[in-house]
């Protein structure tokens, strides 16, 4: 079968047909998906029947795949109901039954609904996630995808010139109060502190430019606290305005890949409490800090 690409929104996001995941990975298949996904930056890959050790082994040809433990659950709950390198975005319990409302893990999921990048919490920036959906609900659960190239693209020069040097602090408990979380402890705090990125990065493979804000980007460096917060949300406003956003709306067994440094994504709502929704991510991280200036 050959590889085709169907764009699926007039600026971004594209389904890539003709590669099986699960099958041999050759260096055309890597420069297929390298190449998509610099075009497009949301890829959607129908009619992945993969496993968890498939979607692991597709995921190591890209780059380094973070060990989500701690981020996912190691603060929630204790054990894992999948292998390491496998984030569990779903809305499931140790024994894949539904979670129980209140649950722990639940209030850690509540602020996947919030316009984030993923794992922008940690030192080195993620590249790509890669969310695999095997059991989704018979309706709502769509995620919404926003290009910040294009928006990018899009700001007044003032803007651009005002926001080309700046250092963002992140931090997952930051997003996670914002969710609705109530305690963080410090033992979390500690656990994962506070990181840096550069709020404008070019992107390697296509040398656009893009900016990075979301859930978990709490200040500007050298900004009065509440100014950079507020910079920080104008700029996400802005990158989710309709223009910018494609709504996927998930099929069984879609594999979706995306740019987090790109992209801006969210979950949206469903009957959590009566449907199961099994998504299952592996997420890679690129080699160094977003402030070793590319060029
Ligand atoms: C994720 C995520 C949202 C969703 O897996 O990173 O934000 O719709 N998921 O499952
Ligand atoms: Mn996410």
């Amino acid at each position: 079968m050959s590889i085709s690409i169907e764009k699926q929104h007039p600026l971004f996001a594209a389904e890539l047909s003709g590669i099986d995941v699960g099958a041999d990975i050759t260096p055309e298949i890597i420069a297929a998906v390298e190449n998509a996904v610099d075009q497009f930056a949301v890829v959607i890959m129908p009619g992945q029947d993969i496993t968890d050790e498939q979607q692991i082994e597709f995921a190591r040809h890209f780059g380094p795949r973070e060990s989500p433990a701690i981020a996912a659950s190691g603060f929630a709950e204790k054990g894992h109901r999948l292998p390491q390198y496998l984030f569990d975005a779903s809305n499931l319990g140790l024994d894949n039954e539904i979670l129980p409302p209140g649950h722990a893990r639940r209030e850690m999921r509540a602020a996947d609904r919030l316009w984030h990048t993923d794992s922008s919490f940690n030192p080195l920036p993620t590249k790509w996630s890669m969310l695999s959906a095997r059991i989704i609900p018979p309706e709502g659960g769509n995620t919404d995808f926003a290009d910040a190239r294009a928006a990018y693209d899009a700001l007044d020069e003032n803007m651009k010139e005002r926001i080309e040097e700046l250092v963002a602090e992140h931090s997952l408990w930051h997003s996670r109060k914002k969710g609705g979380l109530k305690t963080v402890t410090n033992a979390q705090e500690q656990g994962l502190p506070p990181v840096t990125h550069r709020v404008v990065r070019q992107i390697p493979g296509t040398e656009r430019k893009a900016y990075m804000a979301g859930a978990h980007a709490r200040r500007i460096i050298g900004m009065d606290e509440a100014e950079g917060a507020a910079l920080l949300q104008e700029l996400t406003d802005f990158a989710t305005r309709p223009e910018f956003v494609y709504s996927h709306q998930w099929r069984t067994n879609d594999l979706v890949i995306w740019d987090n440094r790109c992209t801006l994504h969210r979950g949206t709502p469903f009957d959590d409490e009566k449907f199961k929704r099994d998504m299952r991510r592996t997420t890679i991280d690129e080699f160094a800090p977003s402030w070793a200036k590319v060029g």
